[in-house]
């Protein structure tokens, strides 16, 4: 009895950790090849740095994407970005090129600019921030970014004050960019990365979206990884053990924006960075909000397909794509199918989507740009909404035409406005309408009260962005970036 009893543990051991092992990762560290072999899918490469390889000068501060202590660069054929490395699993950086703060000085010594203009603008106190803020710092000089404000939202600091480590920053600006890092810029020739599609272990990291869809369609219950913004905090925070996981970020064909004539389509794993860059030209408002989703750290990793598929009623993106009249791409195996993005989100926590499906693209139509998106929440920066409302309204003649609004934080999912709509087409384009369709928006939400917001204060912030839109559209500026000096 006993000696069955054992077996079984051994086994379910095995098999435990089969689930957990089992994957090779290669990638250049500072400059040098490293090849890990049989690691486990959810190590963080902010553990990995300092555990494994000693590199303590990235810190661990909120080991859940908010402070921006563990910042590294990491560069690839796309380009040269900040990331957490405290969210960001091994397997998430196979092929690419880490530079940590210990790979930013030149192989003679001297301070990379960042470094010194830290000193001479004493940036820094207890210094716990400033490595974060010197590879932010640095990657944005490499990329000739220069809105510091943004570029360093993602870097908190609680000692120094944001002034000196601005101007550092601008002094920065200024210098060259270091030669060896100009040159690992362009030497973005991958290293030769081991194809990973382990049926045996439980991970994989197909390189196509065929590939992805036949294995997900026989392992349906497996997780998907994108950019982790949301799974690293699972394994981080929630110390849950994840089964058998897809890391997508292999996918080169589920990434990407393609234009056509009448629409943006939108490849599941582009990262919200990139969508920013495409569709704010189109949409300005949009990305407008965007640059205020999380920080630059978290929008160079997190997918719009993450934040279509994880089906949070706070989500950012959903309600902006819905008011644009959006369509969601689906696909299971070789079945593909494509509904209005609004359908998707059924009630809180239920989207619909089968067991095995995955979202494949997101296609926004071309129009004429009436769209406005306001995100409330308690900080200007790096803060989840309170409320997201994002309003697209078309007129003839003073006279309204259509009208999507869809809002964020009002219900268990992003949801259109239907009464409030109703209440609006046909109408004269004044505050009058506006006041009618405040009162008709008490039938279309019932919200909550929690730590973001009392559910009275979610209804008169959603009713009074109509009034607040009906000012923007008579030339008011309403942003708070347009009113302050
Ligand atoms: C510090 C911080 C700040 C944040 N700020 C904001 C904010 O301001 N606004 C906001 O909206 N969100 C914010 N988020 C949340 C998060 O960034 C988003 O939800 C993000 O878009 C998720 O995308 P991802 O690629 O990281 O998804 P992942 O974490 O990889 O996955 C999220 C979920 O989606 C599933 N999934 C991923 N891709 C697919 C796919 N193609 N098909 C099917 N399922 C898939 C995963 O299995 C998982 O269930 C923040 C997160 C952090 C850590
Ligand atoms: S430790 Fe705070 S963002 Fe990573
Ligand atoms: S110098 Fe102490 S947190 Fe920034």
């Amino acid at each position: 009895m006993f000696y069955v009893a054992s077996n079984a543990i051994v086994l379910m051991w095995h098999s435990y950790r089969d689930w957990l092992t089992g994957m090779d990762v290669t990638f250049a560290l500072n400059g040098s090849p490293v090849t890990l072999h049989d690691v486990s899918p959810t190590t963080t490469l902010l553990d990995w740095l300092r555990e494994e390889r000693g590199l303590t000068g990235t810190k661990e501060g909120c080991n859940e994407g908010d402070c921006g202590a563990c910042t590294v660069m990491i560069t690839d054929e796309n380009s040269s970005r900040s990331l957490n490395g405290c969210i960001l699993f091994l397997p998430q950086v196979n092929g690419k090129q880490i530079t940590t703060v210990e790979g930013l000085s030149a192989p003679d010594g001297s301070l990379h600019p960042a470094q010194q203009a830290m000193i001479d603008h004493h940036g820094s106190q207890c210094g716990f921030c400033t490595p974060g803020f010197v590879v932010s710092m640095a990657t944005s000089h490499l990329n000739g970014a220069t809105d510091h404000d943004t570029e360093l939202a993602g870097n908190l600091c609680r000692c120094t004050g944001y002034a000196p480590i601005i101007r550092a920053a601008k002094d920065t600006a200024r210098q060259p960019v270091p030669a060896h890092l100009l040159s690992l810029a362009k030497n973005t020739a991958t290293p030769q990365v081991p194809k990973v599609v382990d049926l045996q272990s439980g991970t994989v990291q197909p390189t196509t979206k065929n590939e992805l869809a036949d294995w997900y369609a026989d392992h349906p219950d497996a997780t998907l990884i994108a950019g982790a913004t949301d799974v690293g905090l699972w394994v981080t925070k929630q110390h849950r053990t994840l089964g058998p996981v897809a890391f997508l970020n292999r996918c080169t064909d589920l990434r990407g924006i393609t234009e056509t004539a009448t629409d943006f389509r939108i490849g599941a794993m582009t990262t919200l960075t990139e969508v920013e860059q495409i569709l704010a030209p189109h949409f300005p408002s949009l990305g407008a909000m965007l640059r205020r989703y999380g920080s630059l750290q978290v929008r160079n990793a997190a997918t719009l397909g993450g934040n279509i598929a994880n089906g949070s009623p706070i989500g950012d993106s959903p309600p902006a794509l819905i008011a644009l009249g959006a369509t969601l791409h689906l696909r299971r195996g070789d079945k593909r199918r494509s509904l209005p993005l609004e359908e998707f989100f059924i009630a809180y926590g239920k989207q619909d989507r089968a067991p095995g499906e995955f979202v494949e693209a997101i296609t926004v139509p071309k129009q004429v740009d009436t769209l406005r998106c306001y995100k409330l929440s308690k900080r200007f920066d790096q803060d989840i909404s309170a409320v997201c409302g994002c309003l697209s309204i078309t007129r003839e003649d003073d006279t309204i035409k259509t009208a999507r609004l869809a809002f964020g934080g009002m219900a268990g999912t992003p949801k259109r406005a239907g009464k409030t709509e109703a209440a609006l087409i046909g109408q004269p384009f004044n505050e009058a309408t506006m006041r009618d369709a405040m009162k008709a928006m008490m039938e279309d939400f019932q919200p909550l009260t929690d730590v973001r917001a009392s559910a009275a204060y979610r209804m008169q912030a959603a009713q009074n962005m109509l009034l607040r839109y009906l000012h923007d559209a008579q030339g008011t500026a309403t942003d708070l970036l347009a009113v302050m000096p």
